[in-house]
């Protein structure tokens, strides 16, 4: 069975890097974009996940993150969560790097965490890029500046985070085995990282990607089910 497969291969790495999206973060009840549920069916990314969205309607971009945040203050991380932090706490993973800006990795332990698309948990000026909190974004407060405040999330069109994204390439090329995890591999460029590594690579998804033929292994299913099957395997 492929599950016992690979978890011999993990009960071995010790340099192993994982690659998350938000379908990591599903069964935790946070939706994912893609899906027929996922957000960007339910609204266009162009009106409030751009640059253009936060500075031409400010209204719609803060009630669309607004919700968001307050929906993220009810969710705890699962199951597959607390795997992937016991598994860096035992010496397998030496790096989570993810999509999600939920902060689920590290509220479940794991503190090797790099978040390639930013945080939601965090806040600054779009204009002065001065640090806020919370509190000041959902009620809609200026900054003193005058500036718009808003998540510290990657907007399409924005750069990456230059430290996140050269910590997990020079993790990823040097790991002996990369674990992807609840995305599509659509967003370019995190979609490229995967394949620059030397090790044996796994992919855990709800449905086919296309990337399938790429990867080593493919597991079908949702990731924490998996992950807690990978964990009765290096249990036995
Ligand atoms: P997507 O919504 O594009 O893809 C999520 C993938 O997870 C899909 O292939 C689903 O089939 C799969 N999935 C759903 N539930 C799952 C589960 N329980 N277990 C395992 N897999 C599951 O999300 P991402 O690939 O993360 O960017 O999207 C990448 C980026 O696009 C996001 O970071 C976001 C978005 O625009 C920004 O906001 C900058």
């Amino acid at each position: 069975m492929i599950h016992k497969e690979v978890a011999q291969i993990i009960s071995i790495s010790k340099n192993m890097v994982v690659l998350t999206g938000a379908g990591c973060s599903v069964e935790s009840g946070v939706p994912d974009f893609r899906s027929p549920s996922g957000w960007w069916n339910q609204i266009d990314p162009r009106t409030v996940a751009t640059v253009k969205a936060l500075e031409t309607n400010y209204p719609l971009f803060h009630s669309f993150y607004t919700t968001r945040v307050n929906h993220l203050r009810k969710i705890l991380p699962h199951a597959g969560h607390a795997i992937l932090a016991r598994w860096e706490q035992v010496g397998h993973i030496k790096l989570i790097t993810t999509q999600n800006v939920d902060g689920l990795h590290q509220a479940a332990g794991s503190s090797h965490v790099q978040e390639l698309h930013g945080s939601i948990k965090e806040f600054r000026c779009h204009s002065c890029r001065k640090a806020t909190d919370e509190e000041a974004f959902v009620n809609e407060r200026p900054c003193q500046c005058g500036g718009k405040l808003r998540p510290s999330i990657v907007l399409f069109g924005e750069n990456l985070p230059n430290d996140a994204w050269q910590r997990s390439m020079a993790a990823i090329e040097s790991a002996d085995v990369v674990m992807v995890i609840g995305t599509s591999l659509q967003v370019h460029p995190v979609n490229q990282l995967p394949f620059i590594t030397k090790g044996k690579l796994i992919l855990i998804n709800a449905e086919e990607t296309g990337q399938e033929d790429r990867f080593d292994f493919f597991l079908r299913g949702k990731a924490a089910e998996t992950l807690l099957l990978i964990q009765h395997y290096m249990e036995k």
